[in-house]
């Protein structure tokens, strides 16, 4: 294999995992949670593979053999794609720096560390693209036959000195497996649609106990749930997930498929007699007060096990039933209707209104 084609190869794997670094960041951004494991295991690969692995193949074998046939280390290409190396260790220094604080008992802040993260994966796209659609092939011009075939025999004298046998299988398996996690948006989704009805259910409680009704509060919370059911989350399980499952022999008439399912269909009339109650007890009605708040109860009542048998029943059945190629391929789909919310800024306008809500 030529040289830029072992680099490209290795590129790939680093882009599967920026991939799972990526939604980890938008993990943390969306609802604060911290998978402290699974980003050891990211900034791990980052730092092993790239310094340890991969960088040198390039620094110390390609791009000295290509300033030995007169390409400029100092300026123009090879000096910039130095200069981002430089920039990679750095920035894994400081994120490495904020594990150790984490570790220690420090005050650190998860927010920092997506931010430092997001910079990170953000150069590491650029770079590769750099190096795959601009560096390699200057390479392979500016390369003799000889060269590419001693540049292999070094390659992979390094795979065998330098690093520990089995570091690519570990980590081609764990960019596989950090990409298979095909529940994961709707996972992600459902821990904010958990966060806004525990709001939610504040909101009914305090509605009973004074008899006021926040009216403001409540067309936010209706449109969110009128969002999340008909336009953000719903589409995703039926579309994606239940159709692949009920491809894959599960029946969509009976059992928990197709009770979920049914629940869908439950939410929208539940919601618009929501809508109903909030109009006539805006007045301030006693009745009509008590009866909004016994059609929110009874909704929130449906959202919280639904989603939570979703969670504990339907989701455990995904990895028996899909193959490794199925979900491999769902995730891409969620990734790319995900990538196009945020495109429109509906992602980012429902993460603060649920987060507002979370709040109010
Ligand atoms: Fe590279
Ligand atoms: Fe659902
Ligand atoms: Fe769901």
């Amino acid at each position: 294999m030529r040289p830029t084609e072992t680099l490209r190869k290795e590129h790939n794997l680093a882009l599967q995992v920026t991939r799972a670094a990526e939604r980890e960041v938008r993990l943390i951004h969306d609802t604060s949670e911290f998978r402290e494991e699974i980003i050891d295991m990211i900034v791990d690969f980052f730092h092993f593979f790239t310094s340890a692995c991969h960088e040198p193949k390039e620094e110390k074998l390609l791009f000295a053999r290509m300033a030995a046939r007169g390409l400029s280390t100092d300026t123009g290409l090879l000096g910039e794609i130095e200069r981002e190396h430089n920039e990679f260790r750095a920035r894994i220094k400081e994120i490495t720096e904020w594990r150790r604080r984490r570790r220690a008992g420090a005050a650190a802040d998860v927010e920092e560390l997506a931010g430092m993260l997001n910079g990170y994966l953000k150069l590491m796209r650029a770079h590769v693209t750099k190096e795959n659609d601009l560096l390699f092939p200057v390479a392979n011009q500016l390369l003799t036959d000889r060269d590419q075939v001693e540049l292999e025999t070094a390659f992979s004298s390094i795979e065998c000195e330098e690093i520990l046998v089995g570091v690519h299988d570990k980590y081609s398996g764990l960019a596989h497996r950090l990409a298979s996690r095909s529940t994961e948006i709707l996972e992600k989704e459902h821990k904010v649609v958990l966060l806004v009805t525990a709001a939610a259910e504040r909101e009914v409680q305090a509605m009973r106990e004074n008899g006021q009704v926040r009216a403001p509060v409540l067309d936010k919370l209706i449109d969110f749930y009128e969002y999340f059911a008909d336009a953000c989350h719903d589409p995703k399980e039926e579309r994606l997930l239940f159709a692949r499952l009920s491809e894959r022999g599960m029946s969509a008439d009976s059992g928990i498929l197709a009770e979920v399912w049914q629940e869908h269909r439950e939410f929208r009339p539940r919601l618009e007699a929501i809508r109903t109650a909030l109009e006539r007890a805006r007045s301030g009605n006693g009745q009509a007060v008590t009866a909004l708040a016994d059609e929110l109860s009874a909704y929130l009542e449906l959202m919280r096990s639904h989603t939570v048998r979703e969670n504990e029943i339907l989701f455990p059945m995904v990895g028996h039933l899909l193959t490794d190629a199925d979900q491999e391929e769902l995730t891409r789909e969620y990734e790319s209707v995900e990538a196009e919310e945020i495109l429109k800024g509906v992602h980012d306008k429902y993460f603060k209104l649920a987060h507002a809500l979370t709040l109010s």
